[in-house]
């Protein structure tokens, strides 16, 4: 997967400084950059449907280019289409020529990682003044109802905190159910899972997080992909300042909370000493996903809730909020369109804070920089959820009751969930799945007492109850697992419910066998390669 060196002799050495045009003829498409789907893998089922996902390293299959997140450059492309296909890109300016052509052009410097393509039968609507969401013609009115009249205030907030937006347009489009990531931060255009159309906005987080890439990760960029976090730590900092300024610090801490369970959980699977479990990971070149670290083996909490924590230590060293921002704002300005390292970052951080720097923040015993960026397990300093708690506490309390030995049903006959908000279920279902197994018999009565839960269509409760029906082996409601499987290719969703799977009963493994080979086809190549070595069916010796 990692492709190979394309050298090219020149007839005679250029002289320093000389620009040269360089053609070069090829054809793609075999690697695991481009992903070619059947009519019956998109939502409509009626025609084919190709895109192109480059992060972290998949680009390269798709076009020579400097596959790494250190290169910047511009671009442009002429994309020729059969008839009843549009053709979209990460590009500022496109335009529909004759012959079912689209010419596209991306007038600022990314890295190779950002460009991508998508051509199928996608329509548009507009959401907001610089932005418009993109779908199938049958999930287009969903996908209007879902963000019309929200993105534009998130664009805004994030200006006023991290300066301009500079990239024009701000459009999404929605993908078909095989994508595998929440969202990916394509300039101009995000790609984003079709699992977003809740129908309530519940899970606009994904959205946020996206555009904070607009920033960190897209304007300021990690120079390798050993500092990953670099791009994800940062983003998830500004995601949760841009929530906290739109929907007020409670929910946002919620929203926080539900993270940081995702990291104890990612923890307690790998081992927190997990050499992956480091801010900067040491990316080795095995030949395969199966042998030496892979850059898409950095997709996983640490890089993310690690990396948000350090970032909020950052900004609690400060002390000062308003300081911050304006810090992340200088740091934006500082290193856009640029490559850097945690070093870099750090030593802006220093300068840009002299009082702190001579302080000797960055070796505070327990809380060294050094530390941050280089031991692997549990952060040490973990930013204060506590305004959370109102909605934290009734949840947190209905899980004790729920996992106590007699139910007392009247007590819990008391807490009325209807007006719950989804991060407010979903943070109660990580709190019973972290007691689970329940007493025999507790989940078959959750099940029934909540159907707003156990026959919910939004994808995080459908993750969280069906990790719940396997850990308390719910054999009557296996299906749903199945199913969910079935419905979508999210890797966060996928490979947690197989490693729930094979670490279960007899049945539970057969399920996962069975479920795989049923769905394997339609699962991005890398998904399928993680599944098969979480089954034991990899190649590796
Ligand atoms: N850039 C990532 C997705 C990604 C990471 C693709 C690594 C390939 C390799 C994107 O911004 C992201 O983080 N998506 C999250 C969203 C969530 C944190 C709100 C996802 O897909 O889960
Ligand atoms: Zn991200």
């Amino acid at each position: 997967s990692y492709g190979s060196a394309l050298h090219i002799a020149l007839p005679q050495a250029p002289r320093a400084g000389q620009l040269l045009t360089l053609l070069i003829d090829y054809e793609a498409g075999e690697g695991p950059g481009v992903c070619w789907l059947s009519p019956e893998q998109t939502a409509g089922k009626q025609k084919p449907y190709m895109y192109t996902q480059g992060q972290a390293v998949l680009n390269r299959s798709f076009f020579p280019c400097f596959d790494t997140p250190s290169v910047k450059f511009t671009y442009s492309a002429t994309v020729k289409v059969p008839e009843g296909f549009t053709a979209v890109m990460s590009a500022t300016s496109w335009e529909k020529q004759k012959d079912n052509t689209f010419v596209f052009k991306m007038s600022q410097p990314i890295p190779s990682y950002l460009i991508a393509l998508v051509v199928g039968d996608i329509v548009s609507a507009d959401v907001g003044p610089r932005s418009r969401v993109w779908a199938e013609p049958c999930l287009i009115e969903a996908a209007k109802k879902e963000y019309d009249g929200v993105i534009e205030e998130f664009l805004v907030v994030g200006e006023k905190l991290f300066g301009p937006y500079v990239w024009g347009r701000y459009d999404i489009l929605f993908m078909p159910p095989s994508f595998p990531f929440g969202g990916m931060e394509n300039p101009c255009l995000t790609f984003v899972t079709p699992c977003l159309l809740a129908g309530d906005r519940s899970l606009v987080d994904v959205i946020i997080h996206e555009i904070s890439h607009s920033w960190f990760g897209n304007l300021v960029t990690n120079a390798t992909w050993g500092e990953f976090w670099l791009n994800e730590g940062f983003t998830m900092y500004a995601q949760r300042r841009i929530s906290t300024e739109v929907y007020g610090l409670p929910y946002t801490c919620l929203e926080a909370a539900t993270g940081r369970a995702l990291l104890r959980q990612h923890m307690d699977a790998t081992g927190e000493d997990h050499p992956l479990n480091r801010l900067r990971v040491v990316i080795e070149p095995g030949f395969c996903l199966f042998l030496g670290v892979n850059p898409d083996d950095t997709y996983n909490e640490t890089p993310y809730e690690k990396g948000y924590c350090f970032v909020s230590y950052l900004a609690h060293l400060v002390g000062n909020q308003s300081k911050f921002d304006a810090f992340l704002q200088a740091y934006v300005n500082r290193f856009k369109f640029q490559s850097i390292t945690a070093d870099d970052t750090l030593g802006f951080f220093l300068e840009y804070f002299p009082e702190l720097k001579e302080k000797g923040v960055d070796s505070i015993p327990g809380f060294e920089f050094d530390r941050w960026l280089n031991t692997p397990g549990w952060p040490p300093y973990l930013p204060d959820l506590s305004p959370g708690q109102q909605l934290m506490r009734p949840a947190d309390e209905l899980a004790e009751l729920w996992a106590a030995d007699g139910l007392n049903m009247e007590a819990i006959e008391a807490v009325d969930i209807t007006g719950w908000r989804t991060y407010q279920l979903v943070y109660f279902l990580d709190q019973v799945l972290q007691k689970s197994p329940l007493p025999e018999g507790n989940v078959k009565r959750l099940s029934k007492m909540y159907p707003k839960i156990s026959q919910a269509q939004n994808a995080e409760l459908r993750l969280r109850w069906c990790q719940i029906v396997l850990k308390n082996n719910l054999e009557a409601e296996y299906s749903k697992v199945k199913d969910f499987l079935h419905s979508q290719g999210k890797q966060k969703y996928t490979l947690p419910l197989y490693r729930a799977m094979w670490g279960g009963s007899e049945a539970t493994r057969a399920l996962a066998m069975e479920t795989f080979s049923a769905t394997a086809p339609q699962l991005h190549v890398n998904v399928q390669d993680y599944v098969k070595k979480i089954l034991g069916l990899g190649e590796a010796e």
